[in-house]
């Protein structure tokens, strides 16, 4: 069996495999970072930057930055908590985020990392930008009202072959999740269902659905977000 990597958290004793990132590692050891963007099994794309944590003085992603031996991270400390912070309530302004509306309310990562950070008014301007919505496809809506770009959809929604049936439009300030149409149209509902369900946000949502689980029985009402992790080492 391989060695494993002694690291820290927080003078927390943790451990890793060789070539791990500290934030899968975190979680393996029952540590909780805030992520976005980050799923386990795929690809890390270090878009959301939620989960920067400091190492030698220096902040890193921690979904991207492997775990070298003897390692000292900090996670949680209130520089990085009041860094996170600062970066959901930029994610608020940048779109449009109406959360009592929303189909996603009480499962979304983004509102319960709101909740966690005792967000109440974001202390930037609202942008308030034009969203382009996508009712094209027969099984999913796209609210891109909502969208974070955390590119999830577009690293885990994959047809037979492995052709993504999301991917990026534009640039810039104009850049969009898209969703192709013609794979669009041979979706099953298990793919539809696993599109919402990884979406971290309300903007891939699943036609005829939507509030199905009752106030008090969604995902958040019952746990703050992070709250369940334990450890597996
Ligand atoms: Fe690391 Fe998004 S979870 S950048």
């Amino acid at each position: 069996m391989a060695e494993k990597i002694k690291f820290t958290i927080d003078g927390k004793e943790c451990y890793a495999e060789q070539g791990q990132t500290i934030l899968a590692a975190a979680l393996d050891n029952g540590v909780y970072i805030p992520s976005l963007c980050y799923l386990k099994d795929l690809i890390p794309a270090g878009s959301c930057r939620i989960c920067n944590v400091k190492v030698s003085g220096r902040f890193m992603t921690a979904c991207t930055t492997p775990v070298n031996d003897g390692m000292e991270v900090e996670n949680n400390t209130p520089e990085l908590e009041e860094l996170r912070k600062s970066i959901v309530e930029m994610l608020f302004v940048s779109g449009n985020h109406f959360c009592p509306a929303c189909e996603k309310s009480g499962n979304c990562e983004l509102q319960a990392l709101a909740y966690k950070y005792q967000m109440m008014v974001p202390r930037f301007p609202y942008i308030f930008p034009e969203k382009e919505v996508d009712p094209s496809s027969p099984k999913l809506f796209i609210e891109r009202n909502r969208c974070i770009l955390c590119k999830r959809c577009i690293r885990s929604i994959k047809d037979e072959s492995g052709k993504s049936l999301f991917a990026f439009k534009k640039r810039g300030n104009k850049l969009m999740i898209n969703l192709d149409h013609e794979l669009a149209a041979t979706m099953t509902d298990e793919m539809a269902e696993e599109a919402m369900e990884i979406c971290p946000v309300g903007s891939i949502l699943r036609k005829e659905k939507g509030f199905d689980q009752p106030i008090g029985h969604r995902k958040f009402d019952k746990q703050a977000i992070g709250s369940d992790i334990k450890s597996v080492i």
